[in-house]
């Protein structure tokens, strides 16, 4: 397994539309691995795979213990097969915008159709926070970010706070 680098905003390759996986083979699992320790380290909850530069519909989940007992999940050419009628609104952040929150409005509870680590077709019904994380994840795939659900004025703070943040750390370490 290996730590790989975070891709963050302003970045166009986080615009990009992830392309299908054929099948989950030992490459795609060593993939899934590497993200997973990635994600761990980073720390963070949710992982696409083109957050590590990498554009295949590949997705690793874990929110902890104690909210998600059966260990992490791993989303590969996820559908949304249904959607509620209810929407939630819920603070979401993201590994590629460091540092920055904002609420977002999505279903309340999705139903996903996806191959899981074994290359089984599966299918999960998501609801509270785990529906939110899967919604945010599966935005990556088709290259939007959290902030693409916001106003252009919100937006817009959020992305110049980022390349301030990013312009003093080069200066940091010129
Ligand atoms: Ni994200």
């Amino acid at each position: 397994m290996a730590i790989l680098p975070i891709i963050t905003a302003p970045n166009a390759k986080l615009k990009v539309t992830s392309e299908k996986v054929k099948s989950v083979d030992d490459g795609v699992r060593q993939l899934l691995d590497d993200m997973l320790e990635t994600m761990y380290a980073a720390p963070g909850i949710g992982l696409a795979a083109i957050q590590v530069g990498i554009p295949r519909r590949a997705i690793v989940i874990d929110l902890g213990r104690e909210t998600q007992p059966e260990g992490p999940l791993f989303l590969v050419n996820p559908e949304i097969v249904w959607s509620s009628e209810e929407f939630l609104e819920r603070e979401e952040g993201c590994l590629s915008l460091p540092d920055q929150y904002a609420d977002v409005v999505r279903p309340s509870e999705v139903r996903v159709s996806y191959v899981d680590y074994d290359n089984v077709r599966r299918e999960i019904h998501a609801c509270e926070i785990l529906s939110t994380c899967i919604q945010h994840e599966m935005d990556h795939l088709e290259g939007i970010l959290f902030v693409d659900h916001l106003s252009a004025v919100k937006r817009n703070m959020i992305v110049r706070k980022l390349a301030k943040a990013r312009k003093q750390a080069q200066y940091a370490t010129a």
